[in-house]
C-alpha cells in the first residue's frame, strides 16, 4: 500500500564531511577521536545559529513560526543515546516553553496508542536517521497529524525524507558504535531550538535566554578543559575495570546523564551497570551495594547537592567506592575520587558532565583490551525493528 504523507518543506543542504573526519588520525580508536572532536563538532552545530544580539536562526523553520502557539504537547521520540538526549533537554523545554514534554522510546511509543493530534509537536532524534523504530514512530505521528521535526546527523537520511522539517547536528561522521559526539551535538541543537521557540513565542524572560545563549557559546571551551585533564578518570577506570557492577546515580538533570553514562559502560566494557535517581536507591537497589561496589555520583544542581550527598553517604556506609563528578564546592566526605568540571547553567550541564563518563567507559574498555569501536552484538545503525 502506498501512503502519501502530505507536503514536505525541504531546502537544499550541502554535506561537509571529508576524509580527515573519517580516519583515526593520531588516535587509537574512533571512539576516543570522536570524544576529543566534541568541541569542534559542537562549534559546527552552533555555527550561525546563535547570535547574542538577534534571535536564533533556523531558516528551515520559517513556516512553523506561525503555529508555534498552537502546540499543547511535545513528544521527543528516539532510541538509545538519542533518547537520552531527549531526556536531557526535557526540563529546558518545559522551563522555556511551559509546554509538557514526553520523552518516549521509539519502540514503545508505536504500540501505546499515544495521544497525538494537530496540536502535537513531535521531535524525532536519530544520529543515523536510519533507525527502524524511530522511522516507524515518525510515520505514526504523521498519520495522526502531528507536526514533525527530525534531528539527524546524516544529510538525506531516511528520517529526514519523512519529516516535515529536518535539522542537522553537523557533528561530522560518527563511526564508533558507541555514540559520543552525536549525543552532545543533539543536546546542543535541541537547546538552541528550545531558545528559538521561546524567542518566537515570547515564553521566557529575556535574561534567561541571554544567559543560556552565552553559556551555550562557551560549552566547547569548557569541554576542552575537561578533556585536558583526564588523569583522575583514568586511575578510577583502572580500579573499576575488574568489577562486575557499577551504579550511576544523580538527581534531576544528573539522573539523565547517569542513564547515558550507564549505557556507555554496558556497551563497550560489558560490565553490568544501572542508572538510578539517587533518592530511589533506598527503595530497593541499595540492597546490592556491598564492599567495593563502584558508585558514580553526578552532582551539578546546587538545589539538590545536599540531598545527593546524603544519598552518597548511604552507599559509602555500605562499603561502596564512590567517584563524584561535580561542578559544586562540596563539603568534605568520604569519596574515593572527585572530578571537578566547569560550571554552567544546570539545564544544559549534561553536555559537560557526560564527558568524564564517556572517558571512564573508554578507559575501562581499553584496560580490558576490548574492541572499543566495534563492541559485540551491536551495530552502528539498527535498521530492523
Ligand atoms: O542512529 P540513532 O541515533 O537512531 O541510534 C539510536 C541508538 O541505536 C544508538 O544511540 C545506540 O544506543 C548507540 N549505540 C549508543 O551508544
Amino acid at each position: 500500500m502506498i501512503k502519501i504523507f502530505g507536503k514536505i518543506n525541504k531546502s537544499l543542504t550541502k554535506g561537509n564531511w571529508n576524509t580527515t573526519l573519517s580516519s583515526k588520525n593520531e588516535f587509537d580508536d574512533f571512539m576516543l577521536k570522536e570524544i576529543y572532536e566534541q568541541p569542534s563538532a559542537l562549534k559546527e552545530t552552533i555555527e550561525s545559529r546563535i547570535n547574542l544580539n538577534k534571535p536564533c536562526n533556523f531558516n528551515e523553520l520559517e513556516d512553523i513560526k506561525k503555529i508555534l502557539g498552537t502546540f499543547d504537547h511535545i513528544y521527543m521520540v528516539a532510541c538509545g543515546t538519542a533518547m537520552h538526549a531527549g531526556i536531557a533537554v526535557k526540563k529546558l523545554y518545559e522551563k522555556l516553553l511551559n509546554i509538557p514534554v514526553t520523552v518516549e522510546i521509539a519502540s514503545e511509543f508505536r504500540y501505546q496508542n499515544p495521544i497525538i493530534n494537530k496540536k502535537t509537536l513531535a521531535i524525532f532524534i536519530s544520529q543515523s536517521g536510519e533507525t527502524a523504530d524511530t522511522i516507524a514512530a515518525l510515520k505514526l505521528a504523521k498519520e495522526k497529524n502531528a507536526t514533525t521535526i527530525c534531528i539527524s546527523n546524516v544529510i538525506g537520511s531516511t528520517i529526514t525524507r519523512y519529516s516535515d522539517y529536518s535539522l542537522y547536528t553537523h557533528a561530522g561522521p560518527e563511526i564508533a558504535v558507541a555514540s559520543t559526539k552525536a549525543y552532545t551535538s543533539q543536546i546542543m541543537l535541541l537547546g538552541i531550538l528550545a531558545i528559538y521557540f521561546a524567542e518566537n513565542m515570547q515564553s521566557a524572560p529575556e535574561s534567561i535566554i541571554k544567559e543560556l545563549k552565552e553559556e551555550l557559546l562557551i560549552i566547547p571551551n569548557k569541554i576542552n578543559e575537561i578533556l585536558n585533564n583526564t588523569q583522575t578518570i583514568k586511575s578510577f577506570a583502572k580500579e573499576a575495570a575488574n568489577k562486575k557492577d557499577v551504579f550511576f546515580i544523580g538527581r534531576g538533570i544528573d539522573y539523565a546523564v547517569a542513564l547515558e553514562g550507564s549505557l556507555k559502560l554496558k556497551e563497550i566494557s560489558y560490565i553490568h551497570s544501572e542508572a538510578y535517581p539517587s533518592g530511589e536507591l533506598k527503595h530497593g537497589p541499595i540492597a546490592l551495594i556491598e564492599n567495593g561496589t563502584i558508585v558514580v555520583s553526578i552532582i551539578t544542581d546546587s538545589n539538590l547537592a545536599e540531598k545527593s550527598i546524603n544519598n552518597v553517604q548511604e552507599v559509602i556506609t555500605r562499603g561502596a567506592n564512590v567517584f563524584v563528578i561535580t561542578n559544586q564546592e562540596l563539603p568534605d566526605f568520604d569519596y574515593n575520587e572527585i572530578i571537578h568540571i566547569p560550571k554552567t547553567n544546570t539545564l544544559i550541564s549534561p553536555m559537560l558532565s557526560i564527558i568524564p563518563l564517556q572517558l571512564f567507559s573508554y578507559y575501562i574498555a581499553k584496560e580490558k583490551k576490548l574492541d572499543v569501536d566495534k563492541p559485540r552484538n551491536l551495530a552502528k545503525s539498527v535498521t530492523v525493528e
